[in-house]
């Protein structure tokens, strides 16, 4: 029982003696508060639109970059971004970049570093993930997939088709455009006959 009365007393005091130091919760004081966690009150920081020394035009709000796009915002609606015809759901017949050797140079890289582990450097669909259980990656020289337009591809690519995940928050526009040429050059290369190789070439063949 002594116990017990001289713990509430203990309390009681504590409790007077922090309310007169700190005060009440929301009571007014000239004085500065107590702060026993500061958390993020004060930081440095820059606020929008204040001056700032630090860069040369004095401002501390940056101007976008060229090419900047709000989030949430429709990007335009041409072929190049979306792989159809502008407002219609066609898919475009055939990319609309030029093919270039440095396009394909780049769409071979791309291709090696996104496609190959599961549709594999031939895409024949024999990625290192078939090995791990992988078993239905589309064989891209199937003729379903050679006679399918550049647009629809383009559309795999950024959104993804059935078990296939999308890439499009990983291969830029551009590098899409670039994949797929590359792709097709491995689909022709597959479909090649011996008179599509240039006669003074032919001895060379295995
Ligand atoms: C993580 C594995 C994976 C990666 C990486 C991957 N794919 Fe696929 N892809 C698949 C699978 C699985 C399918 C079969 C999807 C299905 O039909 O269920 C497929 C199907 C496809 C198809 C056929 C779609 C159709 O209409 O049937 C195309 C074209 C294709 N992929 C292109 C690509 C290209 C180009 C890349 C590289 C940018 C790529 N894929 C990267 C797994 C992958």
């Amino acid at each position: 029982m002594r116990y017990w009365l001289s713990f509430f007393f203990v309390l009681i005091v504590a409790s007077l003696a922090v309310v007169g130091i700190a005060g009440f919760q929301g009571s007014k004081s000239r004085k500065p508060p107590i702060e026993i966690f500061p958390d993020m009150d004060r930081q440095p920081k820059l606020r929008p639109q204040a001056p700032n020394a630090f860069f040369t035009d004095g401002k501390s709000s940056r101007p976008l970059l060229v090419g900047t796009v709000a989030r949430g915002s429709h990007y335009q609606d041409t072929p190049f971004n979306t792989g159809r015809l502008p407002s219609s759901t066609n898919f475009v017949a055939e990319m609309p970049v030029g093919l270039t050797a440095k396009l394909l140079a780049r769409g071979k890289e791309r291709y090696q570093i996104s496609c190959v582990p599961c549709h594999g450097a031939l895409a024949d669909g024999n990625g290192i993930t078939k090995k791990y259980g992988m078993a239905v990656v589309a064989n891209l020289h199937d003729k379903r997939i050679v006679s399918m337009t550049d647009g629809e591809i383009f559309n795999t690519i950024t959104s993804g088709k059935n078990l296939m995940g999308g890439y499009g928050a990983n291969v830029t526009v551009e590098d899409r455009w670039a994949i797929i040429g590359y792709l097709r050059t491995l689909q022709l290369a597959r479909l090649g006959l011996v008179n599509d190789v240039p006669a003074e070439l032919r001895a060379g063949l295995k």
